[in-house]
């Protein structure tokens, strides 16, 4: 009897083992945009690859307009193994790290293809390790585009919006840079934007096309300056122990579609900086200002000092290779 109690033991034993080995691993990725944005894009498109590709031995699912958590929330979760994946702006990392601070500079990327090459040189990838000590992993860059400024007057220099309430990321160089223009910057999540500008709350925030036309935003706004002065670029993360416990033939298998995934997100944010620029004129619910050389100039002025503030944590070293890549 104890014999045959033994053995049924151990077959419930290997069965147990069996079914866990054959549960997919799932990976929740929770972001806070639409689906209609590069990032939406670029995070279904990694879904798309991944069941096509891991013949259901990983299960991804897409957690978009912050359902699952907010970006204030999201890094804590990961770090707790609640989310596996999420793609939260360059922007909001300054607990994890000052180091990528240096994306916030305003007026320091000419362009996008500036963006890529820093990305793309060794100081920029050596960023993505900037955030280990914190257990987490940084995957790979992601681009949304330049920011511009909404607003319900047509702004057209600095002088314009002193003493203006505006909604900026959690960030410090976002702060000291609306208040390099005397503006009041006031650090609120992204799911709560379009209620403050909606009730005047807020005067105005800034965004990119994208964001501003997927969220509405360009609807309870009157006016949208084409400032093109910062940046908002994204970082796909995971926890590293989710990430380095998993098998190294499926992580490397996850890699190679996020990096497709990447370069299909890519595409989507240069189309949508021109598709959604021009969705917001068409809609004639909000007006583009476009600003002279010389607007612009007073703009780089006011805010250019701000650079000197987070040189000692971002490090000259660093701020120069990003300047080397304008051409
Ligand atoms: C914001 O909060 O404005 C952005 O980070 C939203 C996003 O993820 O593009």
């Amino acid at each position: 009897m104890k014999r045959f109690a033994g053995i049924i033991v151990a077959f419930l034993g290997a069965l147990a083992i069996s079914t866990a080995q054959a549960k997919p691993i799932e990976i929740k990725f929770s972001h806070v945009v639409a689906e209609n944005t590069p990032k939406g894009q670029m995070a279904l498109k990694f879904k798309e690859l991944v069941d096509q590709r891991l013949d259901g031995k990983v299960v991804v699912k897409v957690y978009p307009n912050s359902q699952l958590f907010t970006d204030g929330k999201v890094l804590q979760a990961m770090q707790l193994g609640d989310v596996e994946m999420a793609a939260p702006s360059l922007s909001k990392f300054q607990k994890y790290t000052k180091k990528l601070q240096i994306f916030d500079l305003p007026f320091l990327f000419e362009d996008m293809e500036a963006v890529e090459t820093f990305q793309n040189s060794p100081a920029g990838k050596e960023l993505l390790k900037s955030l280990e000590r914190k257990m987490l992993v940084g995957l790979g860059y992601l681009h949304n585009g330049m920011k511009q400024l909404s607003a319900n007057q047509p702004i057209r220099t600095p002088a314009d919006i002193a003493g203006k309430k505006y909604r900026i990321m959690t960030s410090d160089v976002l702060q000291a840079q609306f208040e390099a223009v005397h503006a009041i910057p006031l650090k609120k999540p992204f799911s709560e934007v379009f209620t403050l500008l909606q009730t005047r709350a807020i005067d105005g925030q800034e965004n990119t096309w994208s964001n501003i036309y997927s969220k509405k935003f360009f609807e309870v706004q009157d006016y949208v300056t084409e400032t093109n002065h910062g940046l908002l670029d994204y970082l796909v993360v995971s926890s590293a122990e989710f990430w380095y416990g998993l098998p190294q033939d499926i992580r490397n298998e996850l890699q190679a579609a996020l990096d497709e995934a990447i370069a299909y997100g890519n595409q989507i944010a240069a189309q949508k900086a021109k598709e959604d620029r021009q969705k917001i004129i068409d809609s004639g619910k909000s007006q583009v200002v476009e600003i002279t050389d010389e607007e612009r100039q007073q703009w780089v002025n006011a805010m250019r000092p701000v650079w000197k503030r987070f040189e000692k944590e971002v490090g000259a070293d660093l701020i120069d290779a990003a300047i080397k890549s304008n051409k």
